[in-house]
């Protein structure tokens, strides 16, 4: 996949933390341009789960447009979200929540939701749908690419990208973000 090498600055700064935290969890720069591609089109309040050190999250910033959008973003870990917060001290777009993603549930509906916690039965639809707006986006990344149905992943069938690739309530597509690695992007209908 071809892009221009140079950050956006609070991506760069996103990284420094990271590296100082000695944290390396953090998404692919292909999985960040995605992130601030589909943050262009949303206004309304994003959130993620899982912030690790803030890398998805200044990916996701570096997108917004204007002055109205928000982005609420929770991590478990309060040393990792305690990292991420310095990075948007001065932001008022921006909140770092040091808590478990499901404080953030009575804060939506979200236009954009990026799930990211690495607790893949966390996140079924069942549990997400209320918290997307229509025409809301939801991000799943890290996933092994896969061209076959149903989809396999470590030798088993993939059930919950299964399900979101069938569930009715989200048009759903898979992409390849690099050669090895896909996001799943699915609206809600
Ligand atoms: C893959 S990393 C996040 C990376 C980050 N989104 C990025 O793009 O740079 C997953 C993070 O989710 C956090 N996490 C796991 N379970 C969580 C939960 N229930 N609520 C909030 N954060 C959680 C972990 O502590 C970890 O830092």
């Amino acid at each position: 996949m071809s892009a221009p090498p140079e950050l956006p600055e609070i991506v760069a700064r996103a990284f420094e933390v990271s590296r100082r935290a000695g944290y390396v969890s953090f998404c692919r720069n292909e999985t960040g341009r995605l992130l601030a591609t589909l943050a262009t089109t949303r206004g309304g309040v994003m959130a993620e789960f899982g912030t690790g050190t803030g890398v998805g999250t200044a990916w996701l910033r570096s997108g917004v447009r204007g002055s109205e959008a928000r982005i609420l973003t929770a991590e478990l870990d309060p040393r990792l979200a305690h990292a991420a917060a310095e990075i948007f001290q001065d932001d008022p777009q921006v909140d770092v929540l040091s808590a478990d993603w499901s404080t953030l549930t009575n804060k939506g509906p979200f236009s954009l939701l990026f799930l990211d916690s690495g607790q893949p039965e966390e996140v079924a639809v069942e549990r997400i749908v209320d918290l997307v707006e229509p025409g809301g986006i939801v991000v799943l990344d890290d996933l092994t690419p896969c061209e076959q149905w149903p989809p396999l992943a470590y030798g088993r069938v993939d059930t919950l990208r299964e399900e979101w690739l069938t569930d009715e309530r989200f048009t759903t597509v898979e992409v390849m973000v690099a050669t090895d690695t896909a996001a799943l992007i699915a609206t809600r209908r």
